[in-house]
């Protein structure tokens, strides 16, 4: 990745309040010094996103999203570092100088390169599928797959002849070996350590973003061999896991509902019927990313994946993924045929429509997950079976969804309203009893962060973790602590953290700092993943009120680095932990 230097991001940060930015995507109000405001990141209803202008941060208590001006950017419109400090660059008026070097002396194609040079292979390919002779095999393969003249144009398909024409026509163009290697249409061989073509005897389905370029390629074989479909690898403008195959089409047809595939095939089917809100994700499963681009564009989502046995278990991780991001789920298995692909080809597209209007909510598509398990005619089986279905229900929040289900339930499986009302209700009184069995267990894990997927082991290292967390907090939210450290004033080295995530944290943070001679939230995001950026801007927050900040913050260094508070913090482990709380709580009572 190309460096920009901190000189400029400052000042990019400098000439851009975080306020300005947001405010752009949601309406803010002020909260004391603080401006608050539904998150733009999950569904809610009341606010729990604040940005705080003091430290030019942001965070939701809700979802956990956090960071700076550039963060807030990377994840509202889905951009890399770079980009999003490129596009506030060019909003505040900074120029960014155009380094094409990094400092590992790795070559770095800037993006604008790599954009024309996938838009130079697409145009090779098409070519190369329209060419009279060379593409006939490939026409005809299409055509026999019912693909028509303006679907292929449409979609800009092409083939890769089983050659290494690409290379030779690009670098009659100017693109160097190595920029083709960049931009994955070229790869180097293990074996002779040279480049190849990677892309060859295949039909190519370029990959667009929503702003029309060509950021990537699938290509499938023709006929049988592996792997069916070879897909490019992230590149600096592609990142499989932030993009939706044919979302450059269907964002314009799609305000209502979108229909998620599995392939390219089956949109590419769709779109050539008519159906233009259909997108496939991209070789992967879903991701979480993907689910929250889905929300910018649409209200619903209907889950259209093979109706195979992989096929459907994916439908229900996506039915999580996309319910968490609030959208509106629904699933169509189709009857008769394995992908949509295959049932417009069998049955047309009206029958898709039709099939596609009876879609089914995603309880039904739980409903039935549960009792394909079980067999209907064995009645110890079926009794087993409405358990499931009823402890599903007990464990839904909601008491009007609740009430729809169980109405739904009671339909489906042939079982009156009262019992399964009845079942559920018993099953949730003896789960409110459990839970409150369980309590001190439950405290002590909030407590300490068993279940703390970012902090992992701070269980085993509780006091130390307590103190590292403030370390690290004062030292995103104050930079002049990292100085004092950088200088040695203050004595604190990556050793002294108990937990991996301290560790990491600490030395991240002083290697941007080293590097750069300042601090950047917005840089931890190109070291650590975004939970974990959000979780120390959470921490900066939090500790961002405190007066005496650094009698605090020494206070909690010498923890860590003092020989006896770290054997003291050694010895207390969950079990005291879990003690002292009982005794705290005892005490209360009485
Ligand atoms: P499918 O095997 O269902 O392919 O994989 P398909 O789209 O129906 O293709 P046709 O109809 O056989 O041509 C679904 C998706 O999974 C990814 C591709 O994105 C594909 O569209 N996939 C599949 C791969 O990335 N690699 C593979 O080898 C196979
Ligand atoms: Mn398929």
């Amino acid at each position: 990745m190309a460096r920009i230097p901190v000189s400029v991001i400052e000042e990019i940060k400098e000439r851009t309040p975080i306020e300005d930015v947001v405010a752009r995507y949601v309406t803010l109000k002020r909260a004391g010094s603080n401006l608050t405001a539904n998150c733009p990141f999950h569904s809610e209803r009341t606010p729990s996103f604040v940005v705080f202008p003091a430290t030019q941060s942001f965070y939701c208590f809700g979802c956990g999203a956090g960071g700076d001006v550039v963060s807030f950017l990377m994840r509202i419109e889905n951009l890399e570092y770079v980009d999003a400090l490129r596009q506030l660059a060019e909003r505040a008026g900074v120029s960014i100088p155009d380094s094409g070097e990094r400092g590992d002396g790795v070559e770095t194609v800037p993006r604008k390169r790599l954009f024309e040079m996938n838009r130079d292979a697409a145009r090779y390919y098409r070519d190369q599928l329209f060419d009279e002779s060379r593409g006939e095999a490939t026409r005809r393969y299409l055509t026999e797959r019912g693909l028509s003249q303006t679907v292929i144009k449409r979609f800009g398909l092409g083939f890769a002849p089983d050659d290494f024409g690409m290379s030779r026509h690009m670098k009659e163009l100017g693109y160097t070996e190595k920029e083709l290697v960049a931009g994955f249409l070229m790869k180097v061989s293990e074996r002779s350590g040279k480049p190849y073509d990677l892309f060859r005897g295949r039909v190519m389905f370029p990959i667009i973003d929503v702003s029309g370029r060509v950021i990537a390629f699938g290509g499938r074989v023709m006929g049988d061999g592996e792997p069916k479909y070879l897909n490019s690898s992230d590149t600096p403008v592609f990142k499989k896991s932030k993009n939706l195959f044919a979302l450059n089409y269907a964002k314009n047809n799609c305000a209502d509902e979108m229909i998620l595939c599995e392939g390219y095939m089956d949109v590419i089917s769709l779109h050539g019927a008519g159906v233009e809100n259909a997108v496939a994700t991209l070789g992967t499963a879903l991701t979480p990313e993907q689910a929250r681009i889905m929300t910018k564009y649409t209200k619903r989502v209907i889950i259209c994946y093979d109706s195979d046995a992989p096929g459907q278990r994916a439908a229900s991780r996506a039915i999580d993924l996309l319910s968490e991001v609030g959208l509106d789920v629904k699933v169509l298995k189709l009857k008769g045929a394995k992908d949509p692909d295959e049932f417009i080809k069998k049955y047309g597209v009206d029958a898709f429509r039709d099939a596609l209007a009876g879609s089914s909510g995603k309880f039904s598509h739980t409903l039935g997950t549960i009792s394909s398990k079980y067999d209907e005619n064995d009645p110890d089986a079926r009794v087993k079976m409405i358990r499931e279905v009823c402890e599903y229900i007990a464990s839904i929040p909601g008491a009007t969804e609740r009430e729809i289900y169980i109405n739904q339930a009671s339909a489906a499986l042939g079982v009156s309203v009262e019992s399964i009302k009845n079942d559920v209700l018993l099953i949730i009184n003896k789960n409110r009893k459990k839970r409150r069995r369980e309590l001190p267990g439950e405290m002590l894990r909030n407590a300490t962060g068993v279940g703390d997927r970012v902090n992992r082991d701070k269980l085993t290292h509780l006091r130390a973790a307590s103190c590292e967390e403030t370390v690290l907090g004062m030292l995103v939210g104050y930079p002049e602590y990292i100085a004092d450290v950088a200088s040695g004033r203050i004595k604190l080295s990556e050793d002294d953290f108990s937990t991996e995530f301290g560790r990491r944290a600490f030395s991240t943070i002083c290697g941007i700092y080293g590097e750069s001679g300042a601090f950047d939230i917005g840089a931890l995001s190109e070291h650590m993943s975004p939970d974990e950026v959000s979780r120390l801007v959470k921490l900066s927050v939090d500790r961002s009120q405190l007066d005496n900040g650094r009698s605090i913050f020494e206070a909690n260094v010498k923890a860590l680095t003092d020989e006896k508070s770290r054997e003291l913090a050694k010895s207390e482990d969950a079990f005291d932990a879990i003690r002292r709380m009982r005794e705290t709580k005892n005490r209360g009572n009485t």
